[in-house]
């Protein structure tokens, strides 16, 4: 497939150029080793699913361990507990309906299309990750993205969840990482949901997090290697001081910098300025973006 500069959402390795998105935060898997729990927060659009979603396909690869991945994003306007983390579960068991592993947990078995069995009640968050646990049979990492658009008794009630079953995980299978992601950092999530926590007293959901992280832009060295994935695929450089240009108008914001290369690519003619076509062949070398 002819790769080409994505502006919609997460990258994917076998469609985008793109840089290894694991690269970027290489501690996480310090952390995931140690078996902690964590967060990892930056803006918008600057990549954060996208790291998630390689650090899955990366865990499951290496076959040490089982991962997954869930949004929590349409849950947002559920303040409510009640319907709050019985939308988060109905999400997590729609999303593991297909799942090779996980499937026939969720999955009614007479049905001839893949159909959820009903829910049992009282089942939460806690108890969907414990039966996860048990059944993946191997340390399991489950990354949450979008954590801090639930609100209210919801964000408090899913996060006492995590941190029960993270004290008592080692009688009762639960998973042995687990991310939450957003763009908030933990201060902020703090204050998000300190009215709505008064009953929790010293035993704050967040004193599990070992560690926040944050994504940073990319730095010049790497628009220059994303951009050199283009020159090397199709032999279309880019023309001496475009990079610099693009550093300046973009500091290496990942959207950004996408957008400007595929506006220059595929849209826009006047930035073809920006280009000079040497179709002389494919060039393959890295970061050696600007025709001699
Ligand atoms: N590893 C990468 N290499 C190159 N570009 C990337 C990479 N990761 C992200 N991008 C760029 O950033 C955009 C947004 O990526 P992604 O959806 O993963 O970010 P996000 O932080 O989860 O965004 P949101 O805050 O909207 O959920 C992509 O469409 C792409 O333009
Ligand atoms: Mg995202």
């Amino acid at each position: 497939m002819e790769k080409f500069f994505n502006v919609a959402g997460p990258c994917h390795p076998a469609k985008h150029y793109m840089l290894p998105a694991t690269e970027r935060l290489p501690d996480v898997m310090r952390l995931i080793r140690q078996e902690q729990y964590f967060a990892i927060h930056a803006a918008r659009q600057s990549g954060k699913t996208t790291l998630m979603q390689g650090l899955v396909r990366d865990i499951n690869a290496s076959g040490e361990r089982v991962a997954l991945y869930f949004t929590v994003e349409s849950v947002m306007a559920y303040p409510d507990p009640h319907d709050g983390i019985f939308k988060i579960v109905e999400r997590m068991r729609s999303d593991l309906l297909r799942h090779p592993l996980f499937g026939e947990l969720v999955r009614d078995p007479n049905a001839p299309v893949p159909q959820l069995l009903p829910q049992p009640p009282d089942m939460g968050v806690k108890v969907l990750l414990s039966l996860l646990a048990e059944k993946a049979g191997k340390p399991l990492v489950v990354f949450f993205d979008e954590v801090d658009g639930l609100t209210e008794g919801t964000a408090v009630t899913f996060l006492r969840e995590l941190r029960d079953g993270y004290i008592t995980r080692e009688t009762v299978p639960f998973p042995a990482s687990v991310a939450i992601c957003g763009m908030m950092d933990i201060r902020d999530m703090k204050a998000k949901v300190r009215p709505h926590s008064d009953a929790l007293g010293s035993k704050s959901p967040f004193n599990v997090i070992a560690e926040d992280f944050t994504l940073r832009n990319f730095t010049k060295e790497e628009v220059e290697r994303l951009y050199a994935q283009h020159t090397a695929a199709t032999g279309q450089a880019f023309a001496p001081g475009a990079l610099d240009l693009v550093w300046e108008y973009t500091q290496g914001q990942p959207w950004l910098v996408n957008a400007l290369a595929r506006e220059c690519v595929e849209k826009n003619p006047q930035l073809r300025l920006f280009l000079s076509d040497h179709r002389r062949g494919h060039r393959h070398g890295q970061g050696d973006d600007h025709p001699p």
